[in-house]
């Protein structure tokens, strides 16, 4: 028999050592500005001009620090329990609950409406599931805190990425312009189970 005692990872890491967890002090703003310019060139190429496609560090720390961030680090061989965050590679982004300095959506504010923004994968790790978790950790924590709905706001030519929402359960309940960008947005929002906070 084996001495080798197996190391106990943090819970929740897949298979390929990916964690979901809410962001750190240690987490590099610089390296989550850099995979959020990635994540958003393809809609750039598309002639969209997204916030997250060129905001600077100072944007990405006060978006992260105005809502709950929930970071996807790569850790390959895994995250033991009780490591320090930081130690791999930030490859998705999501925040629950931003408060937006502009003007946004009445949708956003109706009782039991929670919403989400700056969700990313970083494109060489995208179709790999990385999102579906990410977009699960927010579902589950929208749940427990009580609502009964989670928004986003999506750039309304981006139809594959319409598609990604509707295919997850969201549908339209709107447009919004926000100040900031050159195309106007689909308010898609998806009901939520109810007892999908329990636990
Ligand atoms: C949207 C995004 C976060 C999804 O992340 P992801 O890790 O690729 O998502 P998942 O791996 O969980 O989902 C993969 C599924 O979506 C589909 N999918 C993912 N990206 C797709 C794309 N660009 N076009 C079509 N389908 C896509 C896959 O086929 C797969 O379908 P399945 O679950 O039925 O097998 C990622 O594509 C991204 O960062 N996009 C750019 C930034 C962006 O537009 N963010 C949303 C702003 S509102």
């Amino acid at each position: 028999m084996s001495g080798v005692v197996p190391r106990q990872l943090e819970p929740g890491t897949d298979a390929r050592g990916v964690v979901v967890r809410v962001i750190s002090p240690r987490d590099s703003i610089t390296e989550l500005t850099a995979l959020l310019h990635r994540a958003y060139a393809r809609q750039v190429e598309l002639g969209l001009r997204p916030l997250a496609a060129r905001q600077d560090d100072a944007t990405t720390q006060r978006r992260v620090s105005s809502g709950e961030c929930f970071v996807a680090e790569l850790r390959p061989g895994g995250a033991g329990v009780g490591s320090m965050p930081g130690l791999g590679r930030l490859v998705g982004v999501i925040i629950l609950n931003e408060r937006e300095p502009d003007a946004g959506p009445a949708w956003f504010t109706r009782a039991g409406v929670c919403s989400f923004s700056q969700f990313a994968v970083d494109p060489g790790e995208q179709r790999l599931g990385v999102g579906r978790r990410l977009l699960e950790k927010v579902e589950q924590r929208a749940a427990q805190q009580g609502n009964a709905e989670l928004a986003l706001s999506m750039a309304e030519p981006d139809h594959q990425l319409r598609d990604y929402y509707v295919k997850r359960g969201f549908r339209i309940v709107g447009t919004w312009q926000w100040l900031y960008t050159n195309y106007v947005s689909l308010i898609m929002s998806k009901r939520l189970a109810a007892g999908e906070g329990a636990g």
